[in-house]
């Protein structure tokens, strides 16, 4: 994937991180996916009821979802962490669903970036027969 939309999918993330909604945790996290040429963007939103919080790269998932597309190229997700944060496992899962040769690239707020390929984040996905 070339520099120029790499650099665009993590900038969405950027710029979506400040709407998260993280009071419990405070760790805001913006994330972006590139289906096509189309990006779709998604924050962590927390409950009260902790276990219920939805993480970041899910949110942008499921808005590219109701946006009608199915496959996603790359995940940016960008967080104010020492060192970059990569998805958590659930998101590894929900990712490939979508994705299985999605980039995922993160990056902290200073500007640290990471990259790898989704199977080497998530070498063993569950796989289930579609009837
Ligand atoms: N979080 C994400 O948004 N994505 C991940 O991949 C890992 C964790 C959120 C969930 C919670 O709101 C906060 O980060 C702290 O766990």
């Amino acid at each position: 994937m070339d520099d120029a939309r790499v650099g665009a999918l993590v900038a969405a993330a950027r710029e979506v991180r400040h709407r998260a909604y993280a009071p419990y945790s405070r760790f805001a996290i913006g994330a972006a996916v590139l289906a096509g040429d189309r990006m779709f963007a998604g924050v962590n939103v927390e409950n009260a009821s902790l276990p219920l919080s939805m993480c970041a790269e899910r949110d942008a998932i499921a808005a590219m979802v109701a946006a009608g597309e199915r496959s996603l190229d790359a995940v940016a997700i960008v967080a104010d962490s020492p060192s970059p944060t990569s998805p958590c496992g659930g998101c590894r899962q929900v990712i490939w669903e979508f994705g299985p040769s999605a980039l995922v690239i993160a990056e902290t707020v200073q500007g640290e970036r990471a990259a790898w390929p989704i199977e080497d984040l998530l070498p063993a996905p569950f796989e289930l027969e579609r009837p």
